[in-house]
């Protein structure tokens, strides 16, 4: 049987502000989601589904959100989102109404079929607080979800990472019940990739057997302070955003994840002449 493949973009950590404003004063983070979209768009083959995982909106407010919804009105694509810790879940839920979460109230959780893929959206946002939590309607819904479909293989997002990446004001605002969620992905080997952003960087680690993303983001990184030398700092690096590519084969598959700049860049050119010569 041939190997068959699905493509899932995630973009990360938009946070948007009201129109014409600034976030931190400097950075035009809708500019940044125009470019992202419009590379998304663009993008052969055209990615399956797109999740957003987390700080959609900056402060929040209902504005941000109306703005969000105005900018991502020109994406092609299916997507969906869940919350960071910049967000808010009620008015989330209000700006994109027509979601199938998991409860009608609480943590905005969600499970989506696309293909033979099960991507499990988790909630790990407290409110007023930075640091993520799974709370435990969010992990019974998670255990009992991976125990149905036993076959499927299933990608988790959430915002905060379950690790430490070795950035200190970061970390300390990581996922603080990790383990537990490592308990649940452990009996459930269908996990096949947890996807996350937070960081604003791309880092790749393994957590729970399982390899662990952090997403880039479309606008600015947080510094990449590994000895806590600076304050807690931002740089306006060069915008990506992250492909999943599921392959279908032995067991559950397996997933590749490349890192995609945002932008356009000089090429696609040939490596090769009309005569099969090189250039
Ligand atoms: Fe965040």
């Amino acid at each position: 049987m041939p190997t068959r493949s699905l493509r899932i973009a995630q973009i990360s950590d938009l946070h948007i502000k009201p129109p014409g404003q600034l976030a931190y004063g400097r950075v035009d983070t809708a500019k940044a989601l125009e470019n992202c979209v419009a590379t998304l768009n663009a993008f052969r083959t055209a990615p399956d589904f797109v999740v957003i995982s987390g700080d959609l909106a900056d402060t929040p407010t209902a504005e941000e959100y109306d703005h969000l919804k105005h900018l991502l009105a020109s994406l092609n694509l299916p997507f969906a989102g869940i919350p960071g810790n910049h967000d808010a879940r009620e008015m989330m839920r209000a700006a994109l109404p027509n979601v199938a979460y998991a409860s009608s109230s609480g943590p905005l959780n969600q499970k989506i079929e696309v293909g033979e893929l099960d991507l499990l959206l988790l909630d790990s946002h407290v409110p007023g607080k930075p640091h993520g939590e799974l709370d435990t309607p969010t992990l019974e819904w998670l255990e009992t979800m991976l125990a149905s479909s036993a076959d499927r293989p299933a990608l988790l997002f959430l915002h905060h990472p379950p690790f430490i990446a070795g950035i200190w004001h970061m970390d300390h605002q990581n996922l603080h019940n990790a383990a537990e969620l490592a308990k649940i992905i452990e009996r459930h080997p269908r996990v096949r990739l947890v996807a996350t952003g937070h960081v604003h960087r791309a880092t790749l680690t393994m957590f729970a057997g399982v390899a662990c993303t952090i997403c880039p983001a479309p606008n600015h990184a947080v510094d990449l302070d590994l000895d806590h030398l600076r304050k807690p700092s931002f740089k306006v690096e060069p915008p990506a955003f992250h492909l999943h590519t599921w392959f279908s084969g032995e067991g559950f598959g397996h997933v590749v994840t490349h890192h995609v700049p945002i932008g356009t860049f000089d090429g696609p050119h040939p490596f090769f002449g009309p005569d099969g010569k090189l250039l």
